[in-house]
């Protein structure tokens, strides 16, 4: 054995939401967005196994531009990124795969610093698995899996050394505006002085563009739309044919933000079993699933510092399509 060489670190996993509690949300969420006008349901629940694979497919889409765009920003300044920050420990928000982290990962420990990587997602499986190659993969690398849920958990994170939170892939912008400013500021309020946070965001731009990255022509994201119906008749044992729904992305220009809506194509009625509830869709109703801001560097930076934030750096990627944000709270 070379005394010299760092062994694999056995990976650790803190469970802060475990399988009742997501069933229990899934069941308060669609109770709740069933009932409303309109009809909505939050995005999390796209992601089953089925759902991951689907976005995974997107990423890979000519028209969804965002995730190369992002990655285009990762591979020219990712060292700038570790430098700046001077974090040894790499938390990820929403982490999923952890593919994107490695980019990160890699530009710390060639800077020297890294030693902790901690994941957060709310799927236990994809995470585990994900934690446990990753502490194989970088030998001496603690890395410590947190199950848990953004919104809820960020008062869970690990505390300790320097932290670069990175919350990627535009997520964002699945908030709402409200929701926004109470995730930024309760994450402000857990943060210490030298730690930073990482966030990538989708920005304005052409609006067919944006559309066409949310309606692609082979159909994937219309698969994945209505993947929530197959979500919801597993789930919750509800009887929804994704059949009779169609896909709509349309551009909201006065909240600046992609929709994306299921609208039932004939009235029909829907049985919740799990939830001992009937509904009734009209011809033509729609249900908005999903919601994704886009932003200028601006309007970006007036909401940080609103939220108790100072941008360190800001780094656009060519044609300014996607935005990457690096700040700290002030005080
Ligand atoms: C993973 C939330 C960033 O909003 O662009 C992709 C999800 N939805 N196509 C996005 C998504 C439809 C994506 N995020």
């Amino acid at each position: 054995m070379t005394p010299d060489v760092a062994r694999p670190i056995p990976p650790t996993l803190d469970v802060h939401l475990s399988g009742t509690e997501l069933a229990t949300a899934l069941e308060r969420d669609a109770r709740a967005g069933l009932l409303a006008s309109p009809k909505q349901l939050p995005p999390v629940y796209f992601y089953d196994d089925r759902g991951s694979r689907l976005f995974d497919e997107i990423t890979r889409l000519p028209e969804y531009y965002p995730t190369r765009s992002e990655r285009w920003i990762l591979d020219a300044h990712a060292k700038d990124m570790a430098l700046l920050s001077g974090a040894d420990t790499l938390i990820e928000l929403g982490a999923g795969t952890c593919e994107k982290s490695r980019v990160l990962l890699d530009a710390m420990q060639a800077v020297g610093l890294l030693s902790r990587y901690v994941p957060l997602d709310v799927s236990d499986t994809v995470l585990w698995e994900a934690a446990t190659t990753l502490a194989e993969e970088y030998p001496g690398l603690a890395v410590h899996a947190v199950v848990g849920d953004f919104h809820r958990h960020l008062d869970q994170l690990p505390p300790g050394g320097r932290r670069l939170i990175a919350f990627l892939g535009g997520t964002i912008g699945n908030l709402g505006p409200a929701q926004r400013r109470r995730f930024l500021v309760d994450l402000d309020c857990t943060m210490d002085a030298e730690d930073r946070f990482l966030v990538g965001t989708d920005l304005v731009k052409d609006r067919d563009r944006l559309v066409r990255a949310y309606d692609d022509d082979a159909g994937v994201t219309a698969e994945f739309n209505k993947n929530v119906l197959s979500v919801l008749n597993r789930e919750l044992g509800a009887d929804f044919d994704p059949d009779r729904f169609d896909h709509v992305a349309v551009w909201n220009e006065e909240a600046q933000r992609i929709e994306m809506w299921l609208r039932s194509n004939a009235e029909q009625s829907i049985r919740v079993e799990g939830l001992d509830l009937d509904l009734v869709f009209g011809e033509g109703e729609a249900m908005l699933t999903e919601i994704s801001t886009k932003f200028t560097p601006e309007g970006l930076a007036a909401e940080l510092a609103e939220c108790g934030f100072v941008v360190d750096a800001m780094w656009p990627s060519p044609g300014d399509d996607f935005l990457m944000t690096l700040c700290h709270p002030y005080c």
